[in-house]
């Protein structure tokens, strides 16, 4: 597919022939050079926006606009200030199932926050909780609803390293208890190792698929295994196509 923008200087174009396929039920990362067309493929799929070219297809159906099975979770959480965090994390539900009683809504919504560790902090404002924990509501958010697809554009790029982490192993837990589908955005390589089934790298702007890795570690990881030489071979391979993505051709300066 491909998809450029217009701007004041011309038509910009930021995907190129780019093709991405995730199969059911499996987790993809995303990288890529800053600026290459990343968030905008989340808007494709999505059904934010229409590609100029090429189609977007979701469980066997076409995405011709905005879709409700969709889950979504970006860098800075975006909760409203002026619910607790049990009702932003029920938000998706008064939309996607409006008649769904009250009570079946909460339970839901609790089961997650149980899940994610929140339980105690359901009544707060979003501004009582740290940037790790509102991260977690906002996951917690994007799943409530039980998605299709749960798409994650740098949901985790705010935080620091050891929240981060937490993060990981978080929403492993999450994938564990209820499978989704995920295309998870991330700058971090060992992120992307660590969560992802796959690894799409994608070139520099206009993208294009450049390099898939499918990530052959044990589906049951901890973060140990980020320690591995396997994990390090991968690691090393991903650092090379980022490179070569920027243009820069694997040379280290
Ligand atoms: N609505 C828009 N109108 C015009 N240009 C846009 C629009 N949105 C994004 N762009 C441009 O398209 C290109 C790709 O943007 P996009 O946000 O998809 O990149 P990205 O890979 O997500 O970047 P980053 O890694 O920095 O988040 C950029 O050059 C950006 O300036
Ligand atoms: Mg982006």
């Amino acid at each position: 597919m491909s998809h450029a923008y217009k701007t004041k200087g011309g038509l910009l174009p930021v995907l190129d022939g780019l093709e991405v396929a995730v199969p059911e039920g499996t987790f993809a990362a995303v990288v890529g050079p800053s600026g290459c067309g990343k968030s905008t493929l989340t808007k494709l799929v999505a059904g934010l926006m229409k590609p100029d070219t090429g189609e977007v297809w979701l469980h066997g159906e076409r995405v011709t606009a905005p879709r409700k099975t969709v889950g979504m979770a970006f860098q800075n959480p975006v909760l409203l200030e002026w619910r607790s965090i049990l009702e932003n994390v029920i938000l998706p539900l008064e939309i996607v199932a409006p008649k769904m009683p009250r009570a079946r809504r909460v339970a839901r919504a609790m089961e997650l926050l149980e899940m994610v560790g929140l339980v105690g902090f359901e009544n707060k404002r979003p501004s009582e909780l740290s940037g790790g924990m509102r991260q977690r509501a906002s996951l917690c958010r994007s799943l409530v609803h039980k998605p299709e697809v749960l798409i994650l554009d740098e949901p985790f790029g705010a935080l620091d390293a050891f929240t981060r982490e937490d993060l990981w192993q978080t929403m492993r837990d999450l994938r564990r208890a209820e499978p989704f589908t995920a295309v998870l955005i991330t700058h971090d390589l060992r992120e992307s190792v660590f969560l992802g089934d796959q690894v799409i790298v994608l070139s520099g702007r206009p993208a294009r698929t450049q390099y898939v890795m499918d990530v052959d570690l044990p589906e049951d990881r901890t973060l140990d295994v980020l320690f591995t030489p396997q994990a390090a071979g991968m690691l090393h391979t991903l650092r090379d196509q980022i490179k070569i993505a920027q243009g820069r051709g694997g040379k280290d300066h």
